[in-house]
C-alpha cells in the first residue's frame, strides 16, 4: 500500500486517534509530522483507552513510529507518556520509537510566555497552553533549541545560555516577572538529554528508506486543516501547518511519495478554544450532542464547542488537502435526532456563498444557510456492514459524500475497533461516481 496521509478535515478531535489505529494493523510505520502534546488521539482498545499526546498511536500495535522534524516536543511530556504507556504493558523501545534531531524542543519559558500572552489578549485563542505557538516562534526566527542539539550537553549550554539573554530580558523588562537561570533548566534538561541520546535519530533516511521498500508508511495528522496555520480560521488556528502538505515539510519525505490522503470528520462539527465556528448551536442546544458524543478535550478537558455538520468547510478541507475519501466518525452520537441539519452554503452580504472564507471577520459574519434531512432514530453502534444502517442514516452520508465531492470509506459508529464500516464500494461511493464528482448544489 502506498504512503498515507490521515488529516483532520474539521476542527481537531474528528477521531484521527480511531482511524489511524485501524489502519496501523496493516502499517509497517506511523509517523507524526506537526503539532506537539496540545494532541490528544484517543484509541479504545476493548474497555482501555489510550489518550496518545506525541507518540503515534500505532505503538499500540508495535509497529516503527516516528516522531518527525515538524513535530515540537516537550521531553517532559514525552518520558510522562513513554512511563505511561509502558505501564499499561505497551513497549516503547529504541527500536519502535525513533525522534528526528531536528524537532524542536518545547523549553519552560515557551509555556510561560504562551500563558502571559493568552492572558494580555483581549480576545485569547484558548489555547491548550502546552507552550506550542512559542516553541513554532523560536523556530522560524531561528533561535530555537533541537532534540539534537539537546542530546549534545556541550550545545544545549551554549544555545540556551544565548537564548536566556532575550527570554530573560523579555520577561523582567516587559512582563515584570523574573527571569529564567540556566543551571536550573541545564539541570532538568540534562536528564532528558540522556534519556533521549538512543531515540534521536535521522529519521527523513529511515522513512525514505522504508518507502523505498515498499512498506506501508502512515502520516497522522494532529489537529486539523480548519487550525491550519495557513488555511485555518487565522488567527484562531494552530502554530503548524495539520494540513496533508505537512506531511511532506514535517518529515522530509517528497511530494511524490505520498500515494493517498484520507480526511477523517465528524458526523456533525466540534470546535474547542475560541474562533469562529459557524454551525455552533445555542448554548442549550449543543448539551444532547456533548453529552452522547462525550464532548471533552482529550488534551484540556474543556467541553468541545458543538454544531451541525458543515458541508462548506469539510468540501473546502477536501480541496486544500486533495482527499482521496472521507472517514465519517461519531455517525452513532446523532442516533436519537429526529431531524438532522447540513450547512450547504452562507449567507454573507445577502449573496450565498458556497466557498469557505478564511478571514475571520467574514467567517463571524456569514449565517450558515441549512437542508434538514430526517434523522433514523435507532441504535446503529452495532452495525457491522453499510447496506445494513437504517435508510435515513444512508441517505445523510450520501448527502455529505456529494455535498463535499468525496466517496466515504469508512464509516464509525463506535469508538471500539469493531464499531466500524468498511464502505469501499458503497452506494455513497457510486453516488458521488455518478455525480461525475460534482456536488449537486
Ligand atoms: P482525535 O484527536 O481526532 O484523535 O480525536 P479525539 O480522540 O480527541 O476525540 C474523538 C473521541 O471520539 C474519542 O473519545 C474517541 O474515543 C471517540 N470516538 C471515535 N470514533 C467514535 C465513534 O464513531 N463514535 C463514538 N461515539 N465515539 C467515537
Ligand atoms: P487533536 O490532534 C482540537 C486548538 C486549541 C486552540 C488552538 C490553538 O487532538 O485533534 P495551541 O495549543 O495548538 O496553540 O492552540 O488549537 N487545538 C486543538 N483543538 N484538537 C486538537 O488536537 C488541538 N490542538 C490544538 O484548542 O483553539
Ligand atoms: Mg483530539
Amino acid at each position: 500500500m502506498s504512503a498515507t496521509v490521515i488529516v483532520g478535515a474539521q476542527w481537531g478531535d474528528e477521531g484521527k486517534g480511531k482511524v489511524i489505529d485501524l489502519l496501523s494493523e496493516k502499517a509497517d510505520m506511523i509517523v507524526r509530522y506537526q503539532g506537539g502534546n496540545n494532541a490528544g488521539h484517543t484509541v479504545m482498545i476493548g474497555n482501555e483507552q489510550f489518550i496518545f499526546h506525541l507518540i503515534p498511536s500505532g505503538i499500540i500495535r508495535n509497529k516503527e513510529c516516528i516522531l518527525g522534524s515538524g513535530v515540537v516536543i516537550d521531553p517532559r511530556s514525552l518520558i510522562e507518556e513513554i512511563h505511561l504507556l509502558r505501564s499499561k504493558g505497551v513497549s516503547i523501545t529504541q527500536r519502535n520509537l525513533f525522534v528526528s534531531r531536528d524537532a524542536h524542543i518545547v523549553m519552560p519559558y515557551h509555556k510561560l510566555f504562551e500563558q502571559l500572552s493568552e492572558e494580555r489578549k483581549s480576545s485569547r485563542i484558548g489555547t491548550t497552553r502546552k507552550g506550542i505557538g512559542p516553541a513554532y516562534v523560536d523556530k522560524m526566527a531561528r533561535v530555537g533549541i533541537k532534540m539534537g542539539d539537546l542530546i549534545n550537553g556541550k550545545i544545549l549550554k551554549e544555545k540556551l545560555k544565548e537564548r536566556l539573554k532575550d527570554v530573560n530580558s523579555l520577561l523582567t523588562r516587559i512582563y515584570g516577572k523574573r527571569g529564567f537561570k540556566l543551571d536550573e533548566i541545564l539541570k532538568e534538561y540534562m536528564r532528558y538529554s540522556r534519556f533521549f541520546s538512543d531515540y534521536v535519530s535521522d529519521t527523513s533516511s529511515i522513512i525514505n528508506a522504508a518507502i523505498a521498500k515498499g512498506k506501508f508508511v502512515l502520516f497522522e495528522g494532529a489537529q486539523g486543516t480548519m487550525l491550519d496555520v495557513d488555511f485555518g480560521t487565522y488567527p484562531y488556528v494552530t502554530s503548524s501547518h495539520t494540513i496533508a502538505g505537512g506531511a511532506c515539510i514535517g518529515t522530509g519525505v517528497g511530494p511524490t511519495k505520498i500515494g493517498k490522503v484520507i480526511g477523517v470528520a465528524k458526523a456533525y462539527t466540534t470546535r474547542v478554544g475560541d474562533g469562529p465556528f459557524p454551525t455552533e448551536l445555542s448554548v442549550t442546544k449543543q448539551e444532547a450532542i456533548r453529552m452522547k458524543g462525550k464532548e471533552y478535550g482529550a488534551t484540556t478537558g474543556r467541553p468541545r464547542r458543538c454544531g451541525w455538520f458543515d458541508a462548506v468547510a469539510v468540501r473546502y478541507a477536501a480541496r486544500i488537502n486533495g482527499f482521496d475519501s472521507l472517514a465519517i466518525t461519531k455517525l452513532d452520537v446523532l442516533d436519537d435526532l429526529p431531524m438532522i441539519k447540513i450547512c450547504t452554503g452562507y449567507l454573507y452580504k445577502n449573496r450565498i456563498i458556497r466557498d469557505f472564507p478564511t478571514g475571520t471577520d467574514e467567517v463571524r459574519a456569514l449565517k450558515p444557510v441549512y437542508e434538514e434531512l430526517k434523522g433514523w432514530r435507532q441504535d446503529i453502534t452495532d452495525i457491522k456492514n453499510y447496506r445494513s444502517l437504517p435508510i435515513n442514516a444512508k441517505k445523510y452520508l450520501k448527502r455529505i459524500s456529494l455535498l463535499v465531492n468525496t466517496r466515504i470509506s469508512i464509516v464509525s459508529v463506535g469508538p471500539r475497533r469493531s464499531q466500524t464500516i468498511n464502505v469501499a464500494n458503497s452506494v455513497a461511493t457510486s453516488a458521488t461516481r455518478r455525480s461525475g464528482g460534482r456536488s449537486d448544489e
